[in-house]
């Protein structure tokens, strides 16, 4: 267990920042023949200095560079599908232009979107939740972020098993509390133990971050394992922010169960996470949302009025359209990716010397590469997942995410959000790369 600590949060929180910020010009001075020049340079922020930036997004960027440099790359990074958004959810988005709905709307969301997410969770899972209780955000991403700032204070404690999802720490550290990470191992297939989950708890422990199905191991916990956590979550009175965002990217023979489910009076405990961006292909749309009790939603509503207004308003109603329209898109989606899990787990099963977990949601494999730790590939020594990762974007032109962004060293995160014919072709290359 590793508790991080936030990087000067108190000095930077709330209105103290507001007392530093008249001092945060550094002045240089300079000589020049007899005249002084002056310059004058912002400083950046203690809070932001600390902020560690997307690995995902870096590991994306350096590949789409050597793609602009003419190379062909298999890109492996990001978790993003591969489909186009479907037409019917894009045309929602053109008619919703159309009839002029390109005005700010109420911050927190339209009301008819709040309603078909209402039912979607009513129909899905039996939940009852009020429109009130729903908070339309810029993505899940914003969604966690409303969270953080609207439940934690500074020198809190959440606990995030890793492996975990690059954004939840850094985005937890900026709310000015602390992350407490609980490492996980691959023999447990990468599942939080209740012994170990009771360990981490302390006075300061205030919620509990679960991601499931899991960004980025692809496990999922049964049943059977979330009635345990709820438990415990019940008897320490703490919170939890359950991460659905892969709810219906699952290839179990178990079936997905949402958190709130599990025992009486733990809806009022946890605050949902979800959105469009996987299920329907809509990452660049940013659409996510929270499901919490009423109080958290209309101060989280009222964080984002300040900070960023609505979500816009035509994705909205393309996010409208595509949970309330047909759902084939979402069976046949989820049958590429099903077929596409089965070849990925079949190539790593063959490359000698590569493991990872049973795939059983989401759309990553992460396989553990600690056999050739400390060998040389292609010529360099590898001693590190990072290494890792980038000789084999250099060498083989393959993206892949190192485990050590996700809190875990000694493994490596590959999307299979790819057509099979690059799966194929980058799997290849992997293992040209591992037995060079
Ligand atoms: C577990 C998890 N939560 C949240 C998000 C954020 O999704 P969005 O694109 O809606 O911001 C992602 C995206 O990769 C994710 O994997």
């Amino acid at each position: 267990m590793i508790r991080l600590s936030p990087y000067s949060v108190l000095i930077f929180h709330g209105n103290m920042l507001r007392v530093k910020s008249a001092s945060r010009y550094s002045l240089l001075y300079s000589a020049t023949c007899s005249s002084f020049l002056m310059f004058m340079t912002i400083a950046i922020s203690k809070i932001v200095q600390g902020l560690a930036p997307s690995a995902t997004l870096a590991m994306s960027a350096k590949a789409k560079e050597l793609k602009s440099q003419g190379k062909t790359v298999y890109d492996l990074s990001v978790g993003e599908p591969d489909f186009v958004t479907p037409q019917h959810i894009c045309d929602a988005g053109t008619a919703a232009m159309k009839s002029g709905y390109t005005k700010y709307t109420i911050a927190s969301g339209i009301p008819e979107l709040k309603k078909a997410i209402v039912e979607k969770y009513k129909i899905d899972y039996g939940l009852e939740y009020k429109p009130s209780q729903v908070v339309v955000s810029n993505g899940a991403k914003h969604s966690l972020h409303n969270v953080f700032f609207a439940t934690l204070d500074p020198n809190d404690e959440v606990i995030i098993p890793a492996p975990y999802w690059v954004s939840y720490a850094e985005l937890v550290k900026l709310s000015g509390a602390m992350p407490v990470i609980l490492s996980t191992e691959e023999s447990q297939n990468f599942k939080m133990t209740t012994e170990h989950f009771k360990q981490a708890i302390t006075p300061k422990t205030k919620m509990l971050l679960l991601c499931n199905p899991s960004n980025p191991t692809g496990i999922m916990y049964n049943a059977k394992e979330l009635e345990e956590i709820a438990d415990i979550v019940l008897k320490k009175n703490l919170f939890v922010i359950a991460d659905e965002i892969y709810d219906k990217l699952v290839y179990s023979n178990d079936q997905f169960v949402s958190f709130p489910t599990l025992r009486s009076g733990l809806q009022e405990r946890t605050i949902v996470v979800n959105g469009v961006s996987k299920t329907y292909a809509m990452t660049g749309w940013r659409v996510g949302w929270t499901l919490s009790p009423e109080n958290i939603a209309k101060k989280m509503g009222e964080l984002q009025s300040q900070e960023t207004s609505n979500p816009s308003s035509i994705s909205q109603h393309a996010a409208l359209a595509a949970l309330t329209g047909p759902q084939d898109c979402v069976t046949e989606m989820l049958a590429a990716f099903i077929e596409r899990r089965n070849y990925v787990a079949k190539r790593i099963a063959h490359i000698n010397g590569l493991t990872c977990p049973e795939m059983n949601g989401a759309f990553y494999v992460f396989f553990n590469i600690k056999n050739y730790l400390g060998k040389t590939l292609g010529g360099v020594r590898i001693d590190n997942s990072e290494q890792f990762c980038l000789e084999l974007l250099m060498q083989k032109q393959v993206a892949t995410v190192m485990g050590s962004a996700f809190g875990c060293e000694g493994y490596v995160r590959a999307s299979f959000a790819a057509g099979l014919d690059i799966l194929k072709e980058a799997f290849d290359r992997i293992s040209e790369f591992v037995n060079s």
